[in-house]
């Protein structure tokens, strides 16, 4: 089966000698809306082009507020701070994740602690977080939700929509309100999948994207910060901008901020990326049933959407038998020169978060001693 897939991946991608995971395409406006803002002057967080950026994509994902930044780990990080959560208490979040979200845990001063995921959407199990919190939590009389055993406050929720798949996040979020969490969606590989017709991010108060090179389209570096709430919408725009009180030439700030909004050099490669956002789901979508298909001849089980769901398929996945075959296919197919990646290290594995609290994590083990991601990009 190994030398039938590095076949199959060179057939597709044709003209390549060595194959990435998934590379950026540029083949639209991306250098003239560039020379546009250089020409400007404007290339730095003041801009039209951030502002352009946003309503794009607040109208796309139908959520109604965005606040564009320079990366999802800082985006993650407002979010986390817009939620309240605070030093000593715990982020409720996946083990199969990439480290970002338990980096911006900790930008808190604030203990992640790890639910597992499910096995056929790779994102936090439902079950699994209702458990946690019947098992440790309960609602104490200022209202807020307190573990238990620990004796520390849950302050949020942060599950992930894991490599373009969805979450159920309409029945974490009921599970969530119920225990008064607030609910934050990591949906950084997640632009262009819904649920129901409705875009990733819209169950959550609030939720993240990331525009990173590997992603579905890319500013060079970028987030955002999507939310339905005005008021949170505001407080992202203050405090993304070094809280600076709002006067024509006067400088005076009004609480600790950050520099963490995105350039209008960004925002509008940004623009030229989403005009391309339909075809490359497209062409991602058409990948993904090339793999499926091959996956059905040869036996090999691909991550496939769930009813009424629309993955971008951002990272293909399959499952291998057990992590012995996983770790030889990686061997074969990157001394074969295409690029496979096994997920990433759970966290409660990283000697940082190693001795976070956590649920059973059956399905997270499971799922990282088999997933394989495979070339992915747009062809
Ligand atoms: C799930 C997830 N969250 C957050 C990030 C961080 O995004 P950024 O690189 O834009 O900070 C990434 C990856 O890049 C990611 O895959």
């Amino acid at each position: 089966m190994f030398d039938e897939f590095v076949n199959f991946v060179r057939k597709l991608y044709k003209n390549l000698s060595s194959i990435p995971l998934h590379e950026p395409s540029f083949t639209g406006n991306e250098k003239k809306y560039l020379s546009d803002v250089i020409d400007s002057t404007y290339v730095s967080s003041v801009g039209e082009k951030i502002t352009d950026f946003e309503n794009l994509i607040s109208k796309y994902t139908g959520i109604e507020y965005a606040v564009a930044v320079v990366n999802c780990t800082s985006a993650l990080h407002l979010s986390l701070l817009l939620s309240d959560v605070k030093e000593g208490s715990e982020v409720l979040t996946q083990s199969l994740n990439f480290i970002a979200g338990c980096n911006a845990i900790s930008y808190c001063n604030a203990l992640p602690v790890f639910i597992d995921i499910d096995k056929d959407s790779l994102s936090m199990s439902v079950n699994s977080l209702k458990l946690f919190f019947e098992e440790n939590c309960e609602i104490r009389d200022d209202g807020a939700c307190w573990n238990k055993k620990s004796g520390n406050k849950v302050s949020a929720c942060l599950p992930m929509n894991t490599y373009g798949f969805p979450s159920d996040a309409k029945s974490l979020n009921k599970i969530c309100k119920n225990y008064n969490v607030p609910l934050i969606e990591d949906s950084a590989e997640s632009l262009g999948s819904f649920v129901n017709k409705k875009h990733v991010g819209s169950e959550s108060l609030i939720s993240t994207l990331s525009f990173n090179g590997n992603k579905i389209i890319t500013t060079g570096g970028g987030g955002m910060i999507l939310t339905n709430n005005k008021k949170l919408y505001k407080k992202a725009k203050h405090i993304s901008t070094t809280s600076k009180i709002s006067h024509k030439w006067h400088f005076n700030h009004n609480q600790i901020g950050y520099n963490y909004r995105m350039p209008n050099l960004n925002a509008a490669l940004g623009i030229a990326q989403f005009e391309k956002l339909e075809e490359f789901l497209n062409k991602k979508r058409t990948l993904a049933m090339e793999y499926h298909d091959w996956g059905e001849r040869y036996g090999v089980e691909f991550i496939k959407d769930k009813k009424n769901n629309f993955s971008n398929y951002w990272l293909n996945c399959m499952l291998l038998e057990d992590i012995s075959e996983r770790d030889k296919f990686l061997k074969f197919t990157n001394d074969n020169k295409i690029m496979t990646r096994p997920s990433w290290m759970p966290m409660h594995k990283i000697s940082m978060y190693k001795n976070c609290l956590h649920s059973d994590l059956s399905n997270t083990n499971w799922i990282h001693d088999r997933l394989i991601n495979v070339p992915s990009s747009p062809i």
